[in-house]
């Protein structure tokens, strides 16, 4: 059984004040930018912590919160993970990508060198949870999991944008080296590489441009 407890209830704000409301965020979310130069500027334990929880907060199918956030600060980790990840990039960039993504991937100036890996004061490397061991070891379903996972990523992300912090979505595929560089159980699969921290102060972002709404909104009225 369960029970249901009132949720705070918020006054219609008139339309003009909305609209101004929503734009601000708008404009807010643009100024997000992936980063892959960092500074080694410390970001404390604490921070992280409110960061991931605040990403935990995130909905999920049937409420299974079907992820585990694992925050490296550790030198000689993150040197292992920086190694493990250009080896996996290396092959990448010379035979396992197609000549179209690697077209694609141009403007972006990355090639299978990660030094961010090493500089940056966390990694945060996410794992979705397949399913759960429940009494006695037996399996319980998790649901929506992809879907689920992808949501806290984006509640990260957009902590660590209002906390002045920047981060870049990583996938060094194949990504199983985190599972064994983190001793994790069989039911967590590697979902995305997040080094967070503070930009270099030279670094740059590629200029690349967002769809305008007209692309991205279809509209039903
Ligand atoms: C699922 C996912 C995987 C990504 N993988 C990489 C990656 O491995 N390396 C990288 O440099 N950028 C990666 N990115 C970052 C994208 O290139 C970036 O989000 C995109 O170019 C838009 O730029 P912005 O985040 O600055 O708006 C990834 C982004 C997503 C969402």
């Amino acid at each position: 059984m369960s029970s249901h407890i009132p949720y705070p209830s918020s006054k219609p704000l008139n339309p003009d004040e909305l609209i101004q409301q929503c734009a601000n965020y708008h404009a807010f979310l643009e100024k997000r930018r992936s980063l892959r130069f960092f500074s080694d500027h410390p970001v404390p334990r604490e921070a992280v912590e409110q960061l991931i929880m605040a990403a935990s907060s995130a909905p999920s199918g049937a409420n299974k919160q079907p992820w585990t956030f694992c925050a490296v600060g550790s030198l000689e980790l993150k040197k292992q993970i920086r190694e493990a990840a250009e080896e996996e990039e290396y092959r990448s960039y010379h035979g396992r990508m197609s000549k179209e993504w690697l077209r694609d991937l141009a403007p972006f100036d990355t090639d299978w060198r990660k030094p961010f890996l090493e500089t940056a004061p966390w990694l945060i490397i996410v794992f979705r949870r397949i399913y759960e061991f429940g009494e006695e070891g037996k399996k319980e379903n998790n649901y929506y999991v992809n879907e689920s996972v992808g949501l806290a990523c984006g509640f990260l992300l957009t902590a660590l944008h209002q906390a002045g912090l920047v981060a870049l979505t990583h996938t060094p595929s194949p990504m199983d080296f985190l599972t064994k560089l983190l001793g994790r159980p069989a039911n967590e699969k590697p979902f995305l590489l997040i080094p967070i921290g503070y930009p270099a102060p030279d670094a740059t972002v590629p200029d690349i441009q967002r769809k305008p709404a007209e692309r991205v909104i279809a509209w039903y009225e």
